[in-house]
């Protein structure tokens, strides 16, 4: 099983880097253009969901059953506190669940036919071997109807352009086994990232692990989806016509943000996958 508890006490300050402005500028317009506007009727089902953010925002857009699964129960419960921005219905509604998103049994009970859709923002990165990044990209597929897509968001590595160590723009510090003597990142690895607030101090220390675009395409295909697309950032243009876009006068802002990310982190990796 993943290690991820860690979310039990960091409820507070990740549900504050929820307004940061890479999230906010960057993260959230282009996830929902990769995942489409209108999910009237629809059935959702989202991995690692956290405090609930995406699973509130699918319920505005319609989705008639959200379904938010975590396995830190902290986030679970302040998901719960959150509510449902749409109005409950019998059959359907916003229903959260503590568990690893690879226990199937723990919440398919809750929609036998199959989701129309599987998301996930950053359940990758809490796969510590090969072998738990395979299980999830199953447990996403399996709990697919056919012709339904994963639509989710991943940091991955970028071989090319490696993330730095540190960021001051984006707020974050980077440690890893060896990186003191001069260990390179590599496909898979264990980091130790550190936020910092905007005096620079250190906040909260969380590991993720670094998986390649091309090991993650793998798995996804290794497991049956039939197509896997990656999507750059949404630009400011594009970004005009988005729903979910900031006004035209954050635009500069916005693509402020995109290169900050681009040239710091490498890329976080947004993704669609069909069944
Ligand atoms: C960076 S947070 C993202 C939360 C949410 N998706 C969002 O974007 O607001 C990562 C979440 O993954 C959860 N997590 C890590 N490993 C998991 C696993 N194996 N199964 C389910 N959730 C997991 C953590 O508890 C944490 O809430």
């Amino acid at each position: 099983m993943a290690s991820s508890n860690i979310y039990d006490e960091i409820v507070e300050e990740y549900s504050q880097a929820k307004s940061n402005p890479y999230k906010q500028y960057v993260e959230e317009p282009t996830f929902w253009s990769c995942a489409g506007k209108d999910f009237s009727g629809k059935t959702v089902l989202d991995l690692a969901c956290g405090s609930g953010h995406y699973s509130r925002q699918f319920r505005i857009h319609g989705a008639h059953q959200v379904v938010g699964v975590d396995i830190s129960n902290e986030m679970i419960l302040e998901a719960k506190k959150l509510g449902d921005p749409a109005s409950s219905d019998k059959e359907g509604g916003l229903t959260y669940i503590t568990a690893d998103a690879t226990d199937q049994g723990a919440y398919m009970p809750l929609n036998k036919d199959g989701f129309d859709l599987v998301t996930s923002q950053y359940l990758f990165p809490y796969a510590n071997t090969k072998d738990e990044l395979l299980k999830m990209c199953k447990a996403a597929f399996s709990a697919l109807k056919s012709g339904g897509s994963y639509v989710g968001v991943t940091t991955f590595l970028d071989s090319d352009n490696p993330p730095k160590a540190q960021s001051a723009i984006l707020g974050y510090e980077m440690t890893w086994d060896g990186s003191n003597d001069g260990v390179a990142l590599h496909d898979g690895v264990g980091v130790l990232i550190t936020l910092l607030d905007n005096k620079g101090q250190k906040t909260v220390s969380f590991p993720n692990y670094l998986w390649s675009k091309e090991t993650t395409s793998k798995f996804l295909k290794d497991v049956g989806f039939s197509v896997v697309e990656w999507h750059k950032e949404t630009d400011g243009v594009q970004r005009k016509n988005d729903l979910e876009c900031p006004q035209d006068s954050s635009l500069v802002e916005a693509n402020k943000w995109i290169t900050a990310a681009r040239e710091d982190f490498g890329l976080c990796g947004y993704f669609v996958a069909y069944k």
